[in-house]
């Protein structure tokens, strides 16, 4: 099975535009807590670089464009986010890290629950340990 679940948001579109509209339990598998974005990285940074014991993330570049690695402990894979009317699933217990991040890039994430410090493996030899615990 593939690490890499990607959502596909349909585009409400008319002659003045398009416009993507996110709801909780619907368009996103689970109730959205908290939404965050991340913009303005600068050329050669990659960010992540952590798990969380229990949280569910859809993560959509609205604008630009960056490369994810996703790793469950056994297996990695990368994908290139670069659509705003597609999301990739992100759930527990997967380690991420992020990459290539256009200069224009918006990476807006909808988060299942409120920020918790607690919640993070930020080394990967403990993310390793928890995996195959
Ligand atoms: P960080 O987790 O380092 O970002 P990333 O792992 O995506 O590269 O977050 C940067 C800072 O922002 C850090 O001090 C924690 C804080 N933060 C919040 O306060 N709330 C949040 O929802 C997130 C994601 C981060």
């Amino acid at each position: 099975m593939s690490l890499i679940k990607t959502l596909y948001f349909k585009p409400l579109g008319d002659d003045r535009g398009s416009l993507v509209a996110l709801e909780g339990n619907k368009t996103v598998p689970f109730d959205i807590k908290r939404v965050y974005y991340i913009f303005g990285t600068k050329e050669g940074v990659s960010r992540g670089y952590h798990a969380h014991r229990n949280l569910k993330q859809v993560a959509v570049c609205v604008i630009g464009s960056c490369r994810f690695v996703l790793d469950n402990g056994k297996e990695r894979e990368e994908v290139v986010l670069n659509s705003s009317t597609k999301g990739i699933m992100i759930e527990d217990l997967t380690w991420r890290e992020m990459h290539d991040f256009t200069p224009d890039c918006v990476l807006m994430v909808l988060a299942s629950e409120y920020y918790d410090d607690s919640d993070y493996i930020r080394d990967y030899q403990e993310f390793l340990k928890v995996v195959n615990d």
